[in-house]
């Protein structure tokens, strides 16, 4: 499904220099695996995941998605290719504030040739699955933070994605809602086939993937299996 090779991303940073966020990664990722990237900040695991989304494009290598070149795709025809089969969470919710929480969900059902009231249900279905039905008119500043990012994973999610990019789609949850949007994933990944790609720090959310790539600097430094998910905590009964 995502293939790059030796792909480079860099700014230019004076008159004659530039900044490598990433250097010369070569990353083969199938359809139906679920990887999580990990690495310290400033790594370049945003970078990499809005690339591999089609959000942005790279300086330098290759990457072909779904057997197509990317890095040779303009700028509309990548949108489109987004659209059409990847569901991103940002980092940072990117919701549309002037926007309702309905209108948010909606949005990326606008280019999928759905009729008005399919829309509808599709919208309710979420609202419904992320316990969020009662914010559906508020707008993202009316929010907290974690249900901005609730309505930012629903929002990914109601495209019924092949792909699903998640950048820490869970700091700012509490642990009893990050879990089930890790069930929801690992859920999505095994039953419906999903490949799903996420930035995290936890090491217990990178259990429910099965692959772990680690990026420092902007290099692919480790690439392995998933650790081992923990016992159930035992400890905290209410
Ligand atoms: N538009 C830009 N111009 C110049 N430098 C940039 C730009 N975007 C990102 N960078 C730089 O790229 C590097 C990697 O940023 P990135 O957001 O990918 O890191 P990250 O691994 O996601 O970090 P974090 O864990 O803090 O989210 C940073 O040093 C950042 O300053
Ligand atoms: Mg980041």
């Amino acid at each position: 499904m995502i293939h790059t090779e030796n792909l480079t991303k860099s700014y230019k940073s004076g008159l004659m220099s530039k900044t490598f966020v990433l250097r010369r990664v070569s990353l083969d990722i199938d359809a139906g695996e679920f990887v999580t990237i990990q690495g310290p900040s400033g790594a370049g695991k945003s970078t990499l995941l809005h690339i591999l989304g089609l959000l942005d494009a790279p300086s330098d290598g290759e990457y072909d998605f779904l057997g197509e070149p990317a890095h040779e795709m303009d700028e509309n025809r990548r949108t489109e290719l987004h659209r059409e089969h990847i569901g991103f969470v940002f980092q940072a919710y990117h919701l549309i504030d002037d926007l309702t929480v309905y209108e948010n969900l909606e949005t990326p059902l606008l280019y999928s040739g759905l009729s008005s009231s399919e829309r509808q249900s599709k919208v309710a279905e979420m609202l419904d699955r992320f316990g969020i039905v009662a914010k559906k008119k508020l707008f993202p500043s009316q929010l907290s933070g974690g249900q901005q990012q609730l309505v930012g994973v629903a929002r990914a999610l109601i495209i019924e994605p092949k792909l699903i990019l998640a950048d820490e789609p869970t700091g700012n949850l509490q642990s009893d809602q990050s879990e089930e949007i890790m069930e929801t994933f690992q859920r999505l990944n095994e039953k419906d086939d999903v490949t799903i790609v996420q930035v995290t720090h936890s090491e217990k959310q990178a259990s429910y993937g099965t692959r772990v790539v680690r990026l420092e600097d902007g290099r692919v430094t480790e690439d392995g299996p998933a650790p081992e998910r923990p016992a159930p905590d035992l400890e905290v009964q209410a």
